[in-house]
């Protein structure tokens, strides 16, 4: 395979700009990740310490092998969101355990108790469906109120799906290792109640579907934390708990033992030996544009993802803005569609058979998003963009091989679903921190409006009030452009969490690791194609 002959100049003033700006938004994106590592704020997080118990990401950090990693997932979940502390109170990602890569989670008992809010329930389901796509052992730390009761009628009909994933793995052999460090009540309590291998702390795990004053209530019955719901009962008498642990590092090292004996084996390919790319990823930040209406040329990102940069380029003569081509990402093949400009007609069509050549060679497909959109206008309306631009997302939602997608700017339109959106099952998405994501972009939005309102108001014979059209239109930029931003999308789990840019060849590694988990399918099936 052929070296991407990089052609970035380090000392030119608009990549100068690029790397001060995206240095400014990684800092910021780091920022808001140590706030949430604060979890519940000082006062909860000191009780739990004198209450002798460990945080959820020393638990986590505990359990991993010493050697592994930690791809945290979905940090900031919940950002911006009223009401919701970030992270929506849930830790996960993907980490080795006992040489296993494991979907690992931990409840944030320093908030409200562990309860679950609305933003941790999606992230959580979000967390199950990332463990059985790619068919991950899953360890869960718990210590969990059950429903957050302030909100519960926007998590007691979809939390349902909690339980049902955990079994619905189980039956795939996908085992759910289930670690009680705490109180776990009501749908607290079914979270070990569901899984495959239940651990319980001595002293600590208090597990029960009502607690002692709800008993009480409802039954007269009086009774104690510990005879209702204590791990030693659990171990002892009723059978909930496999396990009983002397303390929470007994728990761990349980939990690490279970993982040794499940006679783990991945059913996809093994990497072959690794390659450095040739180019340094720090230049990555000041590739990419900080503002995403001016284009970089994708090749200079791939130069510095893939093995020893070298890229084997597809069509390279046709459709150039889209970029497609295979390489291999720390020794696991990939195919790579990457942006460069609007989609036409010939780039959907290369875009589509790509995507097809993938599939029949099972080769895993890594998207580089970077989309304004599809192109507008008569000629290419005559041309037959719509039906060119739906092959393309007829083959990437038919596609049976795993997709991983890094949002390396913009994301408007159409575009977002040909390669690759949230909508379209990747395996994991990520977004570079200069990303923003919308139908279009503000100005544009709110320019379209303003002219379908004129043009209402012309049919009608209304005159327009012109300051109040002009601040309506300046309103909904405003708005636009605040929900299009990448802190507001990672909130609304639009992604499975913001990197540093110069992290993705790594991410990217870890993800096709994880994905190999599972065997690598590709498909000759596809829908109608319109020609
Ligand atoms: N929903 C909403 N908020 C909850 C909650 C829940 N399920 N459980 C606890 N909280 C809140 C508490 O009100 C408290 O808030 P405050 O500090 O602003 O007053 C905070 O979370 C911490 O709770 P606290 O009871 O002080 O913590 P603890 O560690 O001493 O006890 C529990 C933890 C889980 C034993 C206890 O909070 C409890 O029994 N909660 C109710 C569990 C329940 O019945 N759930 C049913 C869900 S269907």
């Amino acid at each position: 395979m052929r070296v991407i002959q990089s052609r970035i100049n380090t000392r030119d003033e608009r990549y100068q700009a690029n790397y001060a700006a995206m240095s400014t938004l990684v800092e910021a994106v780091e920022e808001a990740q140590r706030a949430t590592r604060a979890g519940g704020g000082e006062k909860y997080v000191k009780r739990h310490l004198e209450r002798g118990k460990l945080l959820p990401r020393e638990r986590i950090e505990l359990l991993l092998d010493p050697d592994g990693y930690f791809l945290e997932l979905m940090p900031l979940a919940g950002q911006g969101i009223r009401g919701i502390e970030p992270g929506g109170g849930i830790v996960g990602g993907i980490g080795v355990v006992s040489g296993v890569e494991c979907l690992i989670t931990a409840t944030e008992g320093t908030v409200k108790g562990g309860a679950i809010n609305e933003w941790g329930l999606h992230k959580s389901l979000r967390l199950a469906e990332i463990a059985e796509k790619n068919r991950l052992p899953g360890v869960s730390f718990v210590e969990s109120a059950g429903a957050d009761l302030m909100n519960q009628s926007k998590i007691f009909v979809p939390g349902g799906q909690t339980f049902r994933d955990i079994t619905r793995r189980s039956k795939e052999r996908i085992p759910s290792i289930c670690v009680v460090a705490g109180s776990s009540t009501a749908g607290g309590a079914y979270l070990p109640g569901m899984s495959d291998y239940v651990v319980m702390v001595k002293d600590q795990a208090k597990v029960f579907l009502a607690g002692p004053p709800l008993v009480k209530m409802a039954t007269g019955e009086v009774t104690d934390d510990e005879s209702l719901g204590g791990a030693a009962m659990h171990s002892r008498i009723s059978g909930v708990s496999d396990y009983l642990a002397d303390d929470e590092l007994d728990g761990i090292r349980i939990a690490r033992e279970i993982v040794s004996h499940l006679n783990w084996r991945k059913h996809g390919p093994e990497p072959r030996a690794v390659e450095p790319p040739l180019y340094a990823p720090d230049e990555l930040l000041g590739i990419a544009s900080a503002d995403v209406r001016v284009p970089f040329d994708p090749r200079e990102v791939i130069a510095r993802i893939v093995d020893g940069s070298r890229f084997a380029e597809f069509k390279r003569e046709y459709g150039g803005t889209l970029t497609c081509g295979w390489a291999y990402i720390h020794g696991y093949p990939v195919g790579i569609l990457a942006n460069h400009g609007v989609l036409f007609s010939e780039s959907a069509n290369k875009g589509a058979q790509f995507i097809q050549l993938c599939n029949q060679q099972a080769i895993p497909l890594v998207f580089l998003q970077n989309i304004s959109g599809f192109i507008v206008g008569r000629q290419y309306e005559e041309g037959g963009i719509i039906k060119n631009g739906a092959k393309m997302i007829n083959a990437v939602s038919n596609s049976e091989v795993p997709l991983f997608t890094i949002m390396t700017g913009a994301s408007y339109g159409a575009g977002n679903y040909a390669m690759c959106g949230r909508s379209y099952d990747p395996r994991l998405l990520f977004t570079w921190p200069n990303h923003r994501i919308a139908v279009m972009g503000g100005e544009q939005l709110a320019g379209v409006l303003d002219i379908v309102r004129r043009e209402a108001a012309e049919k009608q014979g209304i005159a327009v009030d012109e300051q109040q059209l002009g601040m309506a239109k300046k309103m909904l930029e405003t708005q636009v452009n605040n929900e299009s931003d990448a802190f507001y999308a990672t909130g609304h789990l639009w992604d499975d969490g913001i990197i540093d840019p110069r992290q993705t060849r790594d991410i990217l590694g870890i993800s096709l690791s994880a994905a190999s988990n599972r065997a690598v399918e590709g498909t000759s099936q596809w829908g109608v194609f319109r020609h």
